[in-house]
């Protein structure tokens, strides 16, 4: 597995302490509130496991499951709901809780998704963004790094559902993909 990586971006300890940060500021603004984490399976996994034990006010988890992409690297721009709520979330504080933002689809779509449900409010958490290769316009409260346009793998991202269990996140050898 390791040998597919071109280079460490982010090391575990680099990602723990951003999310720590990550985690104040969001026990910070939800202090009081009826908060409720909705993950983003599978990719979320990694760091709303890190992130929950950071966040330091009473909250609820959630998770669904959606599908944009197949095992390509580029996104097909169709959103699929394969897992939805379990719990009710009117009148709650909904944070979305994603790994990646890339074009923006996946996350504009989930968050115009939950916002019919009449929450009292809905935000973003992000561990990473890729700004240049933005096409739906979303903007992401609380944000871990911006990254280059190359294609990432570990911590909960994968390639055709491999490496998600890196500890850290790696620039995933373009021969890996690249051949298939
Ligand atoms: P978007 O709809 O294009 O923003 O796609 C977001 C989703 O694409 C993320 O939740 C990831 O599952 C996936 N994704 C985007 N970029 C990468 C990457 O570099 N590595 C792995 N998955 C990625
Ligand atoms: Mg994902």
């Amino acid at each position: 597995m390791i040998n597919d990586i071109e280079k460490v971006l982010f090391t575990e300890e680099e990602i723990a302490e951003k999310v720590k940060e990550m985690g104040k500021k969001i026990s910070e603004d939800y202090n009081g509130k009826d908060l409720i984490l909705v993950g983003v399976l599978k990719g979320s996994v990694p760091f709303m496991a890190e992130l929950m034990k950071r966040i330091e006010i009473p909250c609820n988890m959630d998770f669904m499951a959606v599908s944009s992409y197949g095992s390509s690297t580029e996104t097909s721009g169709v959103v699929r709901i394969i897992k939805d709520l379990d719990f009710e979330i009117e009148n709650k504080h909904v944070l979305i809780v994603e790994d990646i933002v890339d074009s923006g689809i996946t996350l504009r779509y989930l968050k115009k998704y939950l916002v019919a449900k009449n929450p009292s409010s809905v935000e973003i958490a992000c561990l990473l963004n890729k700004p240049d290769r933005r096409q739906a316009e979303i903007s992401v409260k609380y944000l871990g790094f911006d990254v280059p346009n190359y294609f990432l793998v570990g911590y909960g991202l994968d390639y055709a559902e491999r490496y998600r269990n890196l500890p850290f996140i790696g620039i995933l050898k373009e021969n890996v993909y690249k051949n298939k």
